[in-house]
């Protein structure tokens, strides 16, 4: 039988993939897509899906209660990826956020709470990031669900923080939640602050791009939609109380992901600006996805690298008008003149 699925921050990039995918995957479920529209908020990303009756857009803060209590009356289960989510920014303002992913997550576990056992399973969709960094010099080392949490950026404490409260949750008041951790995503749709879109649209203009430090910093990247499969597989079949790992299996230094990029935008390396360190920049993000495979039959497609990444950077070459709209902050105004009454 078919559920309605609250997916908070559902206009951000993994949100608004999330949305599409349950839409797309999913025939029997309706999404309720709730998001006050930060800077990173874009519905043109779900323009499609305007007029869809499944898909149901909330205007709303997760810090908003008695908004929460009116939508979560016709709710069967929560997808919880509202954040803050870009680390440069939390260097700049850590206070807003701690106050969204750490008071808008207890916000939002408060609400489900108040609704007793009507609403099902709650997953908080958490990030690698809350385990800290890893050694460039110890390639056996990474990440499982047992490595202690050791958040280094704010952004990360934050997440940590809504992290430890989704689990809390459970152990204290008895809630159905699970915890995901994933790697970076990359896709269509995201932000162009992030390093994958920043690093098309500057060479497509003839511009540099700026690769904090010497490039050696290691991430594992995996496209979103693998991501999205995941987060709705420990939906279905995760165990309430338990947190699964998800990654790639696809360390890149930045320094080889950039030159990938900007080959691919035909440029060559003198498009490669070094510029100044990131404070507290990580080394290196690896994770270990043994317990998603095992328990719950999810693993990522090795092959997806570098098809993925051509397919993505093709994406972002295709739709220059979605990267110039967000640029120009145009994409602010398709909330007011398409659904504001
Ligand atoms: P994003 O910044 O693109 O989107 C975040 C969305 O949350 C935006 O639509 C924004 O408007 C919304 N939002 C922010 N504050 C809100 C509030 N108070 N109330 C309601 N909505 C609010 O982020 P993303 O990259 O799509 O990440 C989504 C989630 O996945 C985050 O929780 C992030 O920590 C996690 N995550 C991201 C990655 C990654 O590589 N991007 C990896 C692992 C985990
Ligand atoms: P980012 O996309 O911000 O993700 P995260 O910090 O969550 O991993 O950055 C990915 C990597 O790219 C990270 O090691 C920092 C680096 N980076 C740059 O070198 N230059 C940039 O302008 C940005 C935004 C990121």
């Amino acid at each position: 039988m078919g559920q309605t699925i609250l997916v908070t921050g559902g206009a951000g990039f993994i949100g608004s993939n999330l949305v599409r995918f349950i839409l797309e995957n999913r025939p029997d479920d309706r999404v309720v897509n709730l998001d006050s529209l930060t800077y990173a908020g874009n519905l043109e990303s779900l323009a499609d899906f305007k007029d869809d009756p499944r898909h149901e857009f909330v205007h709303a803060d997760i810090g908003d209660g008695e908004k929460l209590d009116e939508v979560m009356g016709r709710v069967d289960c929560v997808l919880h990826l509202a954040a803050e989510s870009h680390v440069d920014r939390s260097i700049h303002d850590p206070s807003l956020f701690l106050r969204t992913n750490i008071l808008g997550t207890q916000s939002l576990l408060d609400a489900v709470r108040r609704r007793g056992d009507s609403i099902g399973r709650f997953v908080y969709v958490s990030t690698d990031e809350v385990y800290g960094e890893l050694p460039l010099d110890d390639k056996s080392q990474l990440f499982t669900e047992s490595t202690p949490l050791k958040p280094n950026s704010p952004y990360a404490v934050s997440k940590t923080g809504g992290d430890m409260l989704a689990r809390a949750y459970w152990h204290t008041y008895g809630m159905d939640v699970c915890i995901t951790r994933c790697s970076n995503n990359f896709g269509a749709y995201q932000f162009p602050e992030k390093v994958i879109p920043l690093f098309v649209n500057k060479p497509i203009e003839g511009e540099q791009v700026p690769l904090y430090g010497d490039g050696s910093n290691i991430r594992d990247w995996l496209h979103v939609l693998y991501h999205c499969e995941a987060i709705c597989r420990v939906l279905d079949d995760g165990v309430s109380g338990e947190a699964y790992n998800i990654g790639g299996n696809n360390e890149r230094s930045n320094l080889e992901l950039t030159k990938m990029l900007i080959e691919l935008c035909g440029r060559d390396e003198s498009a490669i600006k070094h510029v100044e360190d990131r404070l507290g920049h990580d080394m290196r993000y690896a994770i270990d996805a043994t317990k998603i495979k095992r328990e719950l039959g999810w693993e990522p497609t090795r092959s997806a690298w570098p098809a993925a990444l051509e397919a993505t950077v093709q994406w972002y070459k295709d739709n220059r008008d979605w990267s110039d709209r967000v640029r120009s902050g145009e994409y602010q105004r398709f909330y007011e003149q398409n659904y504001a009454k």
